[in-house]
C-alpha cells in the first residue's frame, strides 16, 4: 500500500512525523536508490527500499504493544553510557525492537508502554491528548491539606505553572503518606517536581495508570502484550496500518503467552476518578 513517506518513517519508530519530514527535506532519505526531497512523495513499504542515511528501513510486520511494571533502578533510555540496566533488558522474548513510550526516572516505577508503533506513540505522546497519567507518591511524614490543595490547583515550576490536577490522599502511615496525583502534562520530572514546590519529600513514585489503562497486578519487572481493544482504546483511533498486534494473555506465572484471539482486559480497573 502506498503511503506517504513521512508517516512509513516514523511508523517505523526512527523519529517523529515532523522531524522524519526534515529528513526527507535534507536529502537523506532515498527510495530504491533515488534520493527524494518532496514532502507528498509516497511509497510501498512491502515492495520499496527505504533508506535513511543510506541505511535501510527496518520495516517490522508485525506491531508490538507491551505494558511493562518498571522496577526503580532502570533507565528508560535504548543506551546508557554508565552501563545502568535498561528497561529493555526486562523483555526477553520480544521478537522485535521496542521503544518506550515517553519516560520514566531512573527511580520511578510503574506502568510503561513500548512499542515498535512509532504513529500510535506519537499519538500518546501529543499533548493534544491530554492523555491522564496518575501516579502514587510516597512522600516523607505527613502531608496537609494545604499542600494536596496547592498541587491541585497547579504550582509553579521553573517552566511555569502546571495544569490543574487530581489529587487526593491514599494513605497514612506512622512514617509517610501515599498520595495520588494524576496529571496529563508530560514535562520533565513533573510530579517530583510538583512535590518539591510544596515542600514534600519523595521517598517512592509508581505510576499506576495511562489514560484507560491501569498497571493492575503486574509485578515489578514483568510485562504483557496489549489487547487490541486497549490499544485502540487509548490512542482513541482505529490502528490503520496493518497487520495488528501480537496479542498475548498471561499464564499463571505471568508469563505472557502468545494467543491468536486477543484478550479485553484492564478495562474495569482502569475508569477515571
Ligand atoms: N514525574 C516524575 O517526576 N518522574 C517520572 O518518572 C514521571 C513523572
Amino acid at each position: 500500500m502506498l503511503e506517504r513517506l513521512q508517516k512509513i518513517i516514523s511508523a517505523a519508530g526512527i523519529t517523529s512525523r515532523r522531524a522524519s519530514e526534515a529528513l526527507i527535506q535534507n536529502g537523506q532519505v532515498a527510495v530504491n536508490g533515488i534520493v527524494v526531497t518532496e514532502l507528498g512523495s509516497k511509497a510501498d513499504p512491502s515492495i520499496d527500499t527505504i533508506t535513511v542515511d543510506g541505511k535501510a528501513l527496518k520495516i517490522s510486520a508485525q506491531r508490538l504493544y507491551i505494558l511493562l511494571n518498571k522496577p526503580p533502578g532502570y533507565i528508560t533510555a535504548l543506551k546508557d553510557s554508565q552501563g545502568r540496566p535498561l528497561v529493555t533488558d526486562l523483555l526477553k522474548d520480544v521478537a522485535d525492537r521496542v521503544y518506550p513510550v515517553g519516560r520514566l526516572d531512573y527511580n520511578t516505577e510503574g506502568l510503561l508502554l513500548l512499542t515498535n508503533d512509532g504513529e500510535w506513540a506519537n499519538r500518546l505522546m501529543h499533548p493534544s491528548n491530554e492523555i491522564e497519567k496518575e501516579y502514587h507518591v510516597r512522600v516523607r511524614g505527613k502531608v496537609i491539606d494545604q499542600q494536596l490543595k496547592r498541587l491541585a490547583e497547579g504550582v509553579e515550576l521553573e517552566d511555569g505553572m502546571t495544569a490543574p490536577a487530581v489529587v487526593s490522599l491514599v494513605k497514612s502511615g506512622e512514617q509517610n503518606d501515599w498520595i495520588s496525583i494524576a496529571i496529563h502534562e508530560g514535562r520533565n520530572r513533573q510530579v517530583r517536581r510538583m512535590c518539591e514546590a510544596v515542600s514534600l519529600s519523595v521517598v517512592r513514585l509508581k505510576r499506576i495508570r495511562y489514560g484507560t489503562l491501569a498497571l493492575g497486578t503486574l509485578r515489578a519487572g514483568q510485562f504483557r502484550y496489549l489487547s487490541e481493544a486497549e490499544v485502540h482504546q487509548l490512542s482513541g483511533e482505529p490502528i490503520k496500518s496493518p497487520p495488528y498486534v501480537k496479542s498475548a494473555r498471561l499464564d499463571k506465572s505471568d508469563r505472557p503467552v502468545k494467543s491468536s484471539r486477543p484478550k479485553q482486559s484492564g478495562g474495569k480497573s482502569s475508569g477515571r476518578r
